[in-house]
């Protein structure tokens, strides 16, 4: 145990802070006050959290010595494969090279286009003075324009439709199969939760198959996510074969369709409490659209929205605890980490530190325009060379969906601010409001 580090109080005898970290807000808020690097237990493993924004950096950039492993990333490969999310670094370069152009600058036009015709049905559907359960309405949008932007025409409509319910029963039951002991997995996790998770694993299966026969039925101007990734290969002339392609595609889909909507949640949940940002963000939405959809392009052009949406991933990010496990004996912020470390990082808990973010629990976006903050600092899509591969990508779906319910609705809130609820993701329990459509929409 690396001794001059200090421990989180609160620790119990066995369990250590596992207790605290069933309520872990108010745990992680506190660290800071202990040091650059504070001890947690759970049970009786050690992990350090790593608390100022430049040894995150530092962690974040030597991703050969801080690398991806322990307890957690072992749970979730057993869901999500040995994609891009959860392989270690020996693996990781060569794939991320060949998953990159899935997220070229040039593709998202296309992308742009998809996510619009999928979610302004839905949008237009609401209706006036109804009370809005936001999160799953968002949830479904969210997880129709990925369906759509990866998968394309490839699937058949009634497979599509499939795919939104079998992608919803996963996210709701997936905490429980990523918790429980592989051994104990049969009596926890429901026979539904199988069947809708090996219905998305043939979907997925068929089609990578599809994309590989030349007399595939679908006939695009531009090739398709699955067609992108077989058609990718190294300088070597090697490429990525069907089941690290399935891999790749089945942890894009899931970190896709979870991360946007709980973020697109949360922001509607902070608009509703927050009128005056609401209306300005719909004055630009108005001023840049007029009455037509956003494309690709407008994306740049709505940076006040832009930065409702830092600020709202600042306050309530949704990856809240990452992990990294150390490949050999290190030091950092002058503390010896032997090999096989467990090491953390919250984007939450740096989201949060006053010394960087002044007055931080106050929902502020101007502070992006009028600041820039320390490297290591703003950290909700992680860092260094295994950055969200889908944060543009991200970043536009959800600028598109925000500015296209900004032009169509006011909102107000149904109660107080939500509230988060325990889970993989730092997500709320519940987010309602109340809509009212805009005059002229
Ligand atoms: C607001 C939305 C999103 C957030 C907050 C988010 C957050 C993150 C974070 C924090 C990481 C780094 C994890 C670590 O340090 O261990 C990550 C990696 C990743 N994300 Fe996202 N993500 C979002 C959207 C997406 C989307 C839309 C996709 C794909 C369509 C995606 C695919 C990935 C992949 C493949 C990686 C692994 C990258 C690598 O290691 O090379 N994410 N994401």
């Amino acid at each position: 145990m690396t001794s001059d580090v200090a421990t989180a109080p609160g620790d119990l005898p066995l369990v250590g802070h596992a207790l605290r970290l069933l309520r872990p807000w108010s745990l992680l808020h506190s660290l800071r006050a202990h040091g650059d690097l504070v001890r947690l237990k759970v049970g009786t493993l050690p992990i350090y959290v790593v608390c100022a924004p430049h040894l995150v950096q530092e962690m974040l950039v030597h991703d050969d010595v801080y690398d991806r492993g322990g307890a957690v990333f072992d749970q979730v490969r057993t869901v999500m494969g040995d994609g891009l999310i959860t392989c270690a670094h020996a693996r990781h370069r060569r794939n991320r090279r060949l998953v990159q152009p899935v997220f070229a600058r040039s593709r998202m036009p296309g992308y742009s286009r998809l996510m619009v015709a999928h979610s302004a049905p839905l949008i237009s559907s609401w209706q006036d003075g109804q009370v809005l359960d936001a999160r799953t309405a968002l949830h479904a949008i969210i997880r129709r324009q990925t369906t759509a932007t990866l998968f394309s025409s490839r699937i058949s409509p009634e497979q599509f439709e499939q795919l939104q319910e079998d992608v919803s029963t996963i996210a709701t039951g997936w905490l429980r199969q990523l918790i429980t002991p592989a051994r104990l997995r049969r009596f926890t996790v429901g026979a539904e939760w199988k069947r809708a998770s090996s219905r998305v694993h043939q979907a997925i299966e068929d089609s990578v198959t599809l994309a590989g026969k030349p007399s595939c039925p679908v006939a695009h101007a531009e090739q398709d996510v699955p067609e992108l990734l077989l058609a990718a290969r190294d300088a070597d002339g090697s490429g990525l074969g069907p089941e690290q392609i399935h891999d790749e595609l089945i942890s894009m889909y899931l970190a896709g369709v979870e991360s946007s909507s709980t973020v697109l949640s949360w922001t509607v949940d902070l608009l509703a409490h927050h009128p005056e940002i609401q209306r300005r963000a719909a004055e630009e939405a108005d001023r840049v659209l007029g009455d037509r959809d956003p494309t690709g392009e407008d994306v740049d052009r709505m940076p006040y929205i832009t930065h409702v949406l830092h600020e709202s991933l600042r306050v309530h990010p949704p990856t809240w605890l990452l992990t990294r496990v150390t490949t050999r004996d290190t030091t950092l912020g002058g503390h010896h980490l032997p090999a096989g470390t467990n090491v953390a990082y919250s984007a939450y808990q740096l989201g949060r530190d006053p010394a960087v973010f002044p007055d931080p629990t106050r929902f502020d976006p101007d502070r992006w325009a009028a600041e820039s903050f320390p490297r290591g600092a703003f950290v909700p899509w992680g860092g260094g060379p295994r950055l969200c591969i889908g944060m543009q990508f991200s970043l536009a779906e959800m600028v598109i969906v925000l500015s296209q319910v900004l032009r169509t609705w006011r909102w107000t809130a149904v109660g107080e601010p939500a509230r988060a609820r325990i889970s993989m993701l730092h997500m709320p329990k519940a987010v309602r409001v109340r809509l009212e459509r805009r005059v002229g929409s």
